[in-house]
């Protein structure tokens, strides 16, 4: 494990997440790829975050944006070459960023050579690599277990007609389930980290990591009256949510750490209690399960602030390191929010005591972009109030002219870029001090040179007026209190008890008056001050 001083560069350090088909286009096919990234690095050093999230660049038929892999170990044409993200790892790190890579071990896309291999006989080398059983009695699925993915509900169990059994695949048939009962998939799984550590990346986000393994009994899912489990997702105790995963887990944690100063993130189940993130992480040797709070709960100060005070003390009292995000490729932007609460969901990302999950574009407030049903590329719609992921996978806007800069201007970028982009752009946005862009950049600007806002201590502010939350962070005699409005209305807080405070940052209409005493927060605004 690495350091626990708190000054580990994962917990000090901003984490930006890129979907590579998203970000630059440098050969025209519409699709961001690999140079792209490399020709755009400096826009990541200029807003100044540390580290990379590349989301997957793997050989894929692309029948789930990437996360379906043929092969572990190469990279998408689509994306470029092995030399292309050998270039990119070493540009990245000469401009002192780190590069995490998006690792996906709980199933391959049914393309895989070691999936066909699989299916080709019931005698095949690899058959045990998937997981295979025979018809229940009655010719059915072998067990109740059911499909995750919203787009196809039903039985995870699909009949492959010419061997005769059921193969499971928990997220789609397209993406079937690895065997991690068997220590063959173990080691290729450990084999593509090693590669990956080998070539210099920093880390890896663990997709579907609570859903490694399943029951080797293959029990049926206890169902209450026969029905399904009120949640499935979370009630399942066969399928997935297996102890074993841990076990997995630790096993991968062992490997990298064979290297020096490696991250290990996991995705979590999106409403996963405050008490499974911590456990988990603790457990299964992670350092940063995956939170996403700030996205599940009500966007209310009440319910906030109950959240961000909860889930200190539980990483706390667990000693595990928090972290947060506002979005990610399978949820909405915080636009959705509307303005200027937008702004204040930044302010809150990156001065709350954990490591922040910036997503590509958020810096600019992207819109979550409606794509009509023609331009849409994504079939498993997972994410929150069943709106297409497409709408916020949409290419990153870098200028006003054509195509926003994405791709060149006689190629047809992969999603729309959105009506809007002339004026939400990088180029538009660093010239204009109030933009979006700038307050990010300002605020990264603070926390980096802040220790209590990286580092230090939080403590829950109470007796705001209703729709206001406050915490102060503390570190080494520095500190620093941060004020939001979430509410539709202004609010007036009166400081009782500090000397007079200086404004450090604001998201707009927020002021100090009465020498300091009272602070004004506009609708929807908020405010961060040094205390003396
Ligand atoms: C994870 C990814 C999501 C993908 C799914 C299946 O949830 O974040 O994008 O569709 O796994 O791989």
């Amino acid at each position: 494990m690495a350091a626990a001083d708190g000054e580990t560069w994962w917990r000090r350090g901003v984490f930006y997440q890129i979907y590579p088909r998203s970000f630059q286009d440098t050969d025209g096919d519409g699709i961001g790829d690999l140079r792209g990234i490399v020709e755009r690095l400096d826009h990541l050093v200029w807003l100044g975050v540390d580290a990379v999230w590349l989301s997957p660049i793997y050989a894929s038929p692309m029948e789930d944006g990437g996360y379906d892999i043929t092969d572990h170990t190469a990279v998408d044409p689509v994306f470029g070459t092995l030399e292309d993200a050998d270039a990119l790892l070493a540009e990245a790190h000469r401009r002192g960023l780190r590069i995490v890579l998006d690792f996906v071990p709980h199933h391959t896309s049914h393309r895989h050579p070691w999936c066909i291999e699989s299916r080709s006989d019931r005698g095949a080398k690899r058959r045990d690599w998937y997981v295979w059983r025979d018809p229940a009695a009655d010719g059915g699925p072998p067990t109740n277990w059911r499909s995750i993915s919203d787009e196809r509900p039903g039985s995870a169990w699909h009949l492959d007609e010419r061997t005769g059994q059921y193969q499971l695949a928990t997220f789609s048939p397209a993406q079937p389930d690895f065997n991690w009962a068997n220590p063959a998939v173990r080691e290729a799984m450990a084999d593509v980290l090693r590669f990956w550590l080998d070539r210099g990346v920093d880390g890896f986000r663990i997709d579907m990591a609570t859903f490694l393994g399943s029951d080797e009994q293959f029990r049926d899912e206890e169902t209450p009256a026969g029905g399904p489990p009120v949640d499935y997702v979370r009630d399942a105790r066969y399928h997935f949510n297996r102890p074993e995963a841990k076990d997995h887990l630790r096993e991968l944690r062992a490997v990298v750490d064979g290297y020096p100063d490696r991250v290990l993130i996991a995705e979590m189940l999106y409403d996963s209690p405050i008490d499974v993130l911590v456990e988990f992480a603790r457990d299964a040797g992670i350092d940063l399960a995956a939170n996403f709070g700030l996205i599940t709960q009500p966007f209310t100060a009440e319910a906030i602030a109950a959240y961000v005070e909860a889930y200190d003390e539980a990483t706390e009292a667990g000693d595990v390191w928090p972290n947060w995000c506002l979005a990610n490729h399978d949820m909405p932007r915080p636009t959705r929010l509307g303005w200027p609460t937008a702004r204040t969901a930044m302010l809150l990302l990156l001065t709350l005591r954990g490591t922040p999950f910036i997503y590509y574009g958020d810096e600019l407030g992207m819109p979550n972009v409606d794509v009509p049903p023609d331009r849409r590329d994504d079939r498993w719609s997972v994410s929150l109030a069943g709106v297409t992921r497409d709408a916020f996978r949409t290419p990153m806007r870098w200028d006003a002219g054509p195509n926003a800069g994405f791709c060149p201007p006689d190629s047809r970028p992969w999603l729309p870029v959105g009506d809007d982009h002339e004026r939400v752009n990088v180029a538009v946005q660093r010239d204009d001090p109030g933009s979006m862009l700038h307050l990010t950049r300002r605020l990264l600007v603070l926390r980096r040179r802040t220790p209590a806002l990286t580092v230090g201590t939080s403590t829950r502010m109470r007796g705001l007026p209703t729709g206001c939350l406050g915490f102060t962070r503390t570190a080494r005699g520095q500190r620093m209190l941060v004020l939001c409005n979430l509410a539709r209305r202004d609010a007036t807080v009166e400081l009782t008890g500090v000397g007079p405070p200086r404004i450090v940052e604001t998201t707009g209409a927020a002021a100090l008056t009465a020498a300091g005493a009272v602070v004004e927060l506009g609708a929807g605004s908020a405010i961060v001050l040094q205390l003396p």
